[in-house]
């Protein structure tokens, strides 16, 4: 497949159409290489790339079920198991984090996690076209201290996603994607606000 034919066919695969076999150590080491060519203004490196599978993605889970806790002391039951199977049903997540500098001159934090998620999106280019699936998603986990804390980030620091990874389950359809003139112009000076 070529790189456009790539781009073009990439669908999210939700965590629950993804089984094993995980990418290997050898493919998920190449996926890895295209995630750290994203674009990097001022080559800060923020990214951090945490591989969760086999037994890891259970401690995940309970992290999750303890952010919750923590959220509301009084979440159903049927919340907690949901937050404990999270983590389940595809084979491999990557916790895909933004280690944020927030004093540097040229480089605002914004720019940073653009990059991790830059990197993200490789990362999910680069599966497909080894013949996996992938999801991102991020939710309140991403944001609860307790869940950054399992990852050794700071306040300033962000997840900027959870990538599912794992070989697709038959029978996924592509599906209606926007045209993009939609969302273009030919910029050819200020645009009046009336126009939009
Ligand atoms: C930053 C980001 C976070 C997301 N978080 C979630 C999420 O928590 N839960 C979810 O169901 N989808 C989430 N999504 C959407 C899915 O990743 C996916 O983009 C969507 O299902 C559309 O699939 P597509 O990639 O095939 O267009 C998120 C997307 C982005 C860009």
């Amino acid at each position: 497949m070529d790189a456009m034919e790539n781009l073009m066919s990439r669908n999210s695969v939700p965590p629950k159409l993804l089984s094993e076999p995980a990418p290997d150590d050898n493919v998920l080491q190449e996926i890895l290489d295209t995630a750290v060519r994203a674009p990097d203004h001022g080559a800060i490196q923020p990214w951090r790339f945490h591989i969760v599978r086999g037994e890891a993605r259970a401690k995940l889970g309970e992290i999750f079920v303890e952010a919750l806790l923590k959220r509301e002391p009084d979440a159903p039951e049927a919340a907690i198991t949901k937050e404990r199977n999270r983590t389940s049903f595809a084979p491999l997540v990557i916790v895909t984090c933004a280690k944020v500098t927030t004093d540097h001159p040229n480089v605002p934090p914004v720019e940073q996690i653009v990059s991790t998620g830059a990197a993200i999106q490789n990362i999910m280019n680069a599966a497909h076209s080894k013949g996996f699936g992938s999801f991102l998603s991020t939710g309140k986990n991403a944001r609860d201290p307790h869940v950054k804390q399992a990852f050794n980030l700071s306040d300033d620091d962000e997840i900027v996603g959870f990538v599912y990874l794992g070989t697709p389950k038959p029978g996924l359809s592509d599906k209606p994607r926007p045209e993009a003139a939609e969302f273009c112009t030919e910029w050819t000076g200020p645009i009046a606000a009336a126009a939009e």
